[in-house]
């Protein structure tokens, strides 16, 4: 059986942090689909094609990951790809209320979609795309943070 994967999240931007959850995730299933979708209570600073863009760009040398958009729900869009699994990275704790209810909230809607998460990598714990782009908009370094295609569209964003 294929087992396929949606890696679904608002990637505004994509960051190293996300790259390492899709890199590993792609190791443990045989398809990857990693989705932008919308997160109503966020105002996002890339568009969607932006976002996309970047993640292709990023993602270029991982063969069996494929990137998309939907706009709905995401377990409508795993559905739509035959997708049984959705992927989530976990840094600490205080991520774990959050995830639990949209996971929730997933099993509520498609309870034959289970959801898999992975601890991110130690050194990418504290990383998220809000305090990447605090630390851009303040010509701060964020090298170690992003890949150098999202670090050039970050600095273009903010100049
Ligand atoms: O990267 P994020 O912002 O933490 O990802 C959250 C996201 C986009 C995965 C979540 O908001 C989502 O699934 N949005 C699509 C709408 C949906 O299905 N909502 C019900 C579950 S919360």
């Amino acid at each position: 059986m294929t087992s396929i994967a949606v890696c679904p999240g608002s990637f505004d931007p994509i960051t190293y942090g996300h790259l390492d959850i899709i890199t590993r995730g792609a190791k443990v299933f045989n398809e990857v689909y990693v989705v932008v979708l919308n997160n109503s209570s966020k105002n996002p600073l890339f568009s969607v094609d932006e976002r996309i863009e970047l993640i292709k760009k990023v993602t270029v040398d991982i063969p069996n990951v494929k990137v998309d958009t939907f706009q709905g729900l995401l377990v409508d869009y795993a559905k739509s790809v035959q997708a049984n699994t959705i992927l989530r990275g976990l840094r600490a704790v205080s991520d774990f209320e959050y995830e639990m209810q949209i996971t929730s909230m997933n099993r509520v809607l498609d309870d034959d979609i289970e959801t898999f998460f992975m601890m991110t990598n130690n050194q990418y714990s504290f990383l998220s795309s809000s305090i990447v782009k605090e630390v851009a908009k303040y010509n701060g370094n964020i090298t170690e943070l992003v890949p150098p295609e999202v670090e050039k569209a970050l600095t273009s964003k903010f100049k």
